[in-house]
């Protein structure tokens, strides 16, 4: 599909995908939050916000919804979520359309998006029928001890603009499933996302019936109503996506109430090349994991390391690909590469670009292209820069397509290296070695919450746990056991004898 060809306006195609979608006009139309569309750089809607109040009120019927839906049995609770699957098969391309126009994602990364939705929607339905808990070998006779998993409450999610729909999708329906009420406070560059997701879970919920009312909600506007979920007593525990200062100003107001907490913020993803690696694998990986997305994504590769025997091999021929990436309007489908968020991001790009100008860098890219046809929007060229060593901006997250690329001679330097960023969320080695592959992943290799070889950083499948080390953040979300996070663990041990012994031996007796 040519998304481009579309006929009218962006902000017409916006209107009547909305209205197919079934969201009325007058939550886009008569609101006081903007929203510009990356791609053209023009005000598309004016959503309608949240007041304090209401968003307080919302939060009390999610509660209150809690109490019925945890009644209902888990694989029940799952078929609610597959008829979310099946309608979010139904209605994949329009969703994808809102977030190729909202954040400017090209068109085969928008339906991807969608795609990990419907993903972690059927794994959730499995997952309905499988929340288990362990039982456990008691010392004392005639007593049987086991772990029961309950739901907890109100689940606080708060997503970041650049995977306005699936990572909340990653929560919402493992929450669900696992007996929760949700509620969502999208990115405030985000917020039409949001309300398509919104209206085709109410049409799943519809379908399904008997969903108690505000059981999903979301909150629209900005950081005040992500505090107000912060710091709710109501809200057992906050999944939050995003920069690692936020995180920092979440995480403490979160451990001061004792609530739960799953971070998933900042990452600087490295990659290291060995000597032994595929090269032409290895280019595809590191061009898709540094370049997709506009380098927006918390996975993206941001450092490569280069054995110094294939470095002048590998690298000539990956600033050729980035010279051959076609950067422009996402909905053409010939694009690789669409426009940044917003001018802050591109503000981002250009300060990292001139410190490294006094480290002896040499940069390739990074120049703004079609300023002259949308002065509003930031579409870069990706750029590449080989550094003399890891240093200034290189250690730090800039949310854009930027791969700082450095020479190393041993796997332990490499992995030195790579370890030393602050981040720790993703990481990837290529070699065909199967022991620096085995080292990689190691006790002694690499400190992330992701390592992967022979595939790029990025780009995880929902299966696996998602989630970072260090300043990378807190817990994990989606597959494997993950759904812990969402649920409460109680220990039981049950007496089915006469007698009383006490555990440790020990004697108490009272006449
Ligand atoms: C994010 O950027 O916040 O692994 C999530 C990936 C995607 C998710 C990224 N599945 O790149």
């Amino acid at each position: 599909m040519n998304v481009h060809a579309r006929p009218g306006s962006l902000a017409e195609n916006v209107a009547s995908v909305l209205e197919k979608l079934g969201i009325p006009t007058s939550a886009f139309t008569a609101g006081t939050l903007a929203v510009r569309s990356p791609v053209t750089g023009e005000i598309i809607v004016q959503c309608v916000e949240t007041s304090a109040d209401d968003a307080k009120a919302v939060i009390g019927t999610a509660a209150e919804a809690f109490f019925t839906w945890r009644r209902v049995p888990a694989p029940q609770r799952g078929e609610l979520i597959r008829l979310f699957a099946q309608e979010l098969r139904a209605s994949k391309d329009e969703l994808a359309q809102i977030i190729t126009f909202e954040v400017g994602k090209i068109w085969s990364e928008a339906l991807g998006e969608v795609q990990e939705m419907i993903d972690i929607a059927d794994f959730a339905v499995g997952l309905s029928r499988q929340l288990y808990g362990v039982t456990l070998a008691s010392e004392r006779i005639n007593h049987r001890m086991m772990e029961t998993w309950h739901p907890l409450g109100v689940t606080g999610i708060i997503s970041a603009f650049n995977f306005p729909a699936a990572v909340w999708s990653w929560n919402s329906a493992i929450a669900l499933v696992c007996g929760n009420a949700c509620v969502w406070k999208p990115s405030e560059k985000a917020p039409l996302t949001a309300l398509a997701s919104q209206a085709i879970f109410e049409r799943a919920a519809r379908k399904f019936g008997k969903v108690p009312g505000g059981l999903s909600s979301l909150l629209i506007g900005g950081a005040d109503l992500g505090e107000l979920l912060v710091d709710d007593p109501r809200v057992p525990l906050v999944s939050a996506t995003g920069s690692t200062a936020m995180g920092k100003k979440v995480g403490p107001r979160l451990a001061q109430r004792f609530a739960r907490m799953i971070l998933e913020l900042g990452g600087n993803n490295a990659s290291i090349v060995c000597a032994s690696a595929d090269l032409d694998l290895a280019l595809r990986a590191v061009a898709f994991s540094a370049m997709g997305t506009a380098g927006q994504r918390c996975t993206t590769l941001r450092r490569l390391f280069v054995h110094e025997t294939v470095y002048d091999k590998f690298v000539p021929r990956l600033t050729a690909a980035y010279a051959s990436v076609r950067v422009g309007d996402p909905r053409d489908p010939k694009t690789l590469v669409g426009p940044l968020i917003d001018k802050r991001a591109f503000d981002s790009l250009r300060q990292a670009l001139e410190e490294v100008g006094a480290l002896g860098a040499s940069v390739v890219g990074g120049e703004r292209v079609m300023a002259a046809e949308y002065p509003d929007a930031y579409y870069v060229k990706p750029a590449i820069v080989e550094m003399p060593e890891q240093a200034g901006p290189m250690l730090r997250e800039t949310f854009a397509p930027i791969l700082y690329v450095v020479k190393y001679k041993t796997l332990e330097e490499a992995l030195q290296l790579q370890n030393a960023a602050a981040q720790g969320l993703t990481s990837s080695i290529f070699t065909t070695d199967m022991r620096e592959a085995e080292f990689f992943l190691s006790d002694q290799g690499s400190d992330c919450g992701i390592a992967n070889v022979n595939i790029g950083p990025s780009g995880a499948e929902i299966g696996g746990a998602f989630g970072g080390e260090k300043e990378s953040g807190v817990g994990r979300e989606a597959g494997s056991d993950a759904w812990k996070g969402y649920m409460r663990r109680a220990t039981n041990t049950v007496n089915y004898g006469r007698e009383l012994p006490l555990a440790q031996g020990v004697t108490f007796e009272v006449s």
